[in-house]
């Protein structure tokens, strides 16, 4: 099959959602219709379960089955469908966001009793920010939930997208009698044993017809079709462009758990889902059909097996044929590297691959010459952008505990920075180590891998910061940025790759801070 071929039948995306609306399961539903698994249960939940935080082997455990699910591969109508599983779990949400830089599209799941939750928020603007492709699928129809206009509203309002219901549900909880599939145009009934028996559904193809009123009593036909009279009136026809440029969003409604309107969802994702789309550089846009290689790391995990201490680099490839044993550049070390057992991923394992495309997701096997965010290629000097940190929420210093293992320490410090784990950050007064971390969870994964893997000891000590924000001189040898490092000395720090960043310690000295010193800009991102 010729290159461009592979690229079009590729489809590489990530399910999203706040915590329990339901992303393992119907991740697992759709791999199920894929015919990827046989059974419901076959992928584990990778998440990390909230009664489990403070037990640390718990934590780990979940790891080693997150390695697992980390990316989900199966061939459908065609296509070949990469899913990538990204961490419901507020405290790995930086992870999540990394995530995002690897796929083409996205799935929302919203829990119709919640409605739009707070992670679901920060991670659509992370979504929005992107112009990433977005289906949203309202999930667990079969409880009492909130009224679907009502949640369309919330979906425009909280989440800022345009909706455009692609389904509409008959009812809900005990009232729940299946979906009008309005991009199909048929009528899908939910039945009790649908959570057995997954394809026995019944259809008809028009709302019209009389045969509506038997199937689901005259009430509920009357009001089907004036709520989808009103859902075609209010809302906007469905337009690929549209939803492919993040310019407008499909709705489905549905129960991964009874397996109801999942394949629907997956027929219309393989419909209009984007295959992979260029990316930009620092020097130019890459093309997934162009010749030479070319792929960016965007996650690392470490030490899946404890009898074999590596780590795997999982590169998403942008453009041109991956392949086995063939030299590579690794851009920022300058240097040739090639690998000999690249990983692929399918639904229930991994397996060594000679060749893949633009879409996939190779895992290489890495004993720390990767950063997230490092770009191969076959000889060009180009890095990719958008894998930016985020200001932590957390800050914390750590000291050393063992004055013999300095070196382990910092070691170990720097190659779970490489990982992502958490930012560090060096204070410019006297050098303390400061880390950052997106939840308080990551402060016992670093002491435990530090021992664990290093041999070094940590503990930690509270810092007040409020944000870490990049500093954006208008002019370096401006006066005004002079004076603002002189004052502001005591805040000011270096990221792991020397920019500096200004440790603000409370809102209104970040507000302050920006009223006096006009001309130099604080940026909650380190890609501005
Ligand atoms: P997450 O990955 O987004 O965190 O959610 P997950 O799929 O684990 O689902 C969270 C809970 O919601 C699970 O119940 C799951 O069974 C349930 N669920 C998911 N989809 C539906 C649905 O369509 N309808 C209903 N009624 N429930 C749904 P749990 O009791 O927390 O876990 P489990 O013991 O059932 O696995």
């Amino acid at each position: 099959m010729k290159l461009k071929e592979e690229i079009n039948r590729r489809r590489t995306f990530g399910v999203i959602a706040h915590p329990d609306a339901g992303k393992t399961t119907l991740t697992e539903k759709l791999l199920l219709f894929g015919g990827a698994i046989q059974e419901a249960g076959a992928v584990k939940s990778n998440k990390v379960k909230k009664s489990a935080t403070s037990d640390f082997m718990e934590i780990e455990r979940q790891r080693g089955i997150s390695v697992a699910t980390s990316v989900l591969s199966f061939n459908y109508k065609e296509l070949k469908i990469n899913i990538l599983d990204t961490p419901g779990h507020k405290d790995f949400a930086e992870d999540t966001y990394r995530t995002l830089t690897a796929v083409d599209s996205v799935i929302v799941v919203i829990d119709v009793a919640k409605g739009v939750e707070e992670q679901t928020e920060k991670l659509v603007e992370v979504c929005r920010m992107r112009n990433i492709p977005i289906i949203v699928f309202v999930n667990k129809l079969d409880r009492e939930g909130r009224d679907a206009f009502d949640l369309l509203d919330e979906i425009e309002q909280k989440l800022k997208l345009t909706a455009c219901p692609l389904s509409y549900p008959i009812g809900m909880g005990y009232e729940f009698q299946g979906i009008y599939n309005i991009w199909e145009k048929n009528v899908n009934l939910f039945k009790e044993d649908s959570r057995k028996n997954i394809e026995d559904t019944i259809e008809i193809d028009d709302l019209n017809t009389p045969e509506l009123e038997d199937l689901i009593g005259t009430k509920a036909a009357e009001n089907l079709r004036e709520e989808v009279e009103l859902v075609e009136g209010v809302y906007p026809k469905f337009d690929r462009e549209a939803y492919i440029k993040g310019e407008l969003q499909p709705v489905f409604f549905g129960s991964a758990l009874y397996n109801f309107g999942v394949r629907e969802l997956l027929d219309c994702f393989v419909e209009i889902a984007p295959p992979p789309m260029p990316k930009e550089g620092d020097e130019r846009i890459v093309k997934p059909e162009e010749e030479d290689f070319t792929g960016f790391v965007f996650k690392i995990h470490a030490n899946m097996d404890p009898r074999h201490r590596d780590r795997l680099a999982f590169v998403k490839i942008v453009s041109g044929k991956f392949e086995r044993n063939i030299p590579y550049l690794h851009v920022r070390q300058d240097k040739k590297l090639k690998f000999s057992s690249p990983n692929a991923f399918f639904a229930d394992k991994k397996a060594v691959v000679d060749v893949s495309y633009p879409g996939d997701i190779v895992g290489l096997h890495d004993t720390g010459n990767f950063k997230i965010g490092d770009t191969l290629t076959e000889g060009e000097k180009i890095n990719f952008k958008g894998i930016p940190s985020f200001s932590p929420e957390h800050f914390r210093y750590i000291n050393n505990d063992d004055p013999m293992k300095s070196k382990q320490l910092n070691k170990g410090i720097t190659q779970l920075m490489d990982e992502g784990v958490a930012q560090l950050f060096t204070l410019e007064m006297n050098g303390r180590k400061v880390i950052g971390t997106v939840g308080a969870l990551q402060y016992e994964v670093i002491q435990y891998r530090l021992e664990h893997e290093y041999g070094a000891k940590c503990s930690y000590e509270p810092l007040n910061v409020h944000k870490a924000c990049w500093v954006d001189p208008e002019d370096e040898d401006n006066e005004e940025f002079k004076e603002f490092k002189r004052v502001k000395q005591k805040f000011l720090a270096h990221d792991k790759e020397g920019q500096l960043v200004f440790l603000a310690d409370s809102a209104f000295s970040l507000q302050m801070t920006e009223q006096k010193y006009p001309s130099v800009k604080f940026h909650i991102t380190s890609e501005f």
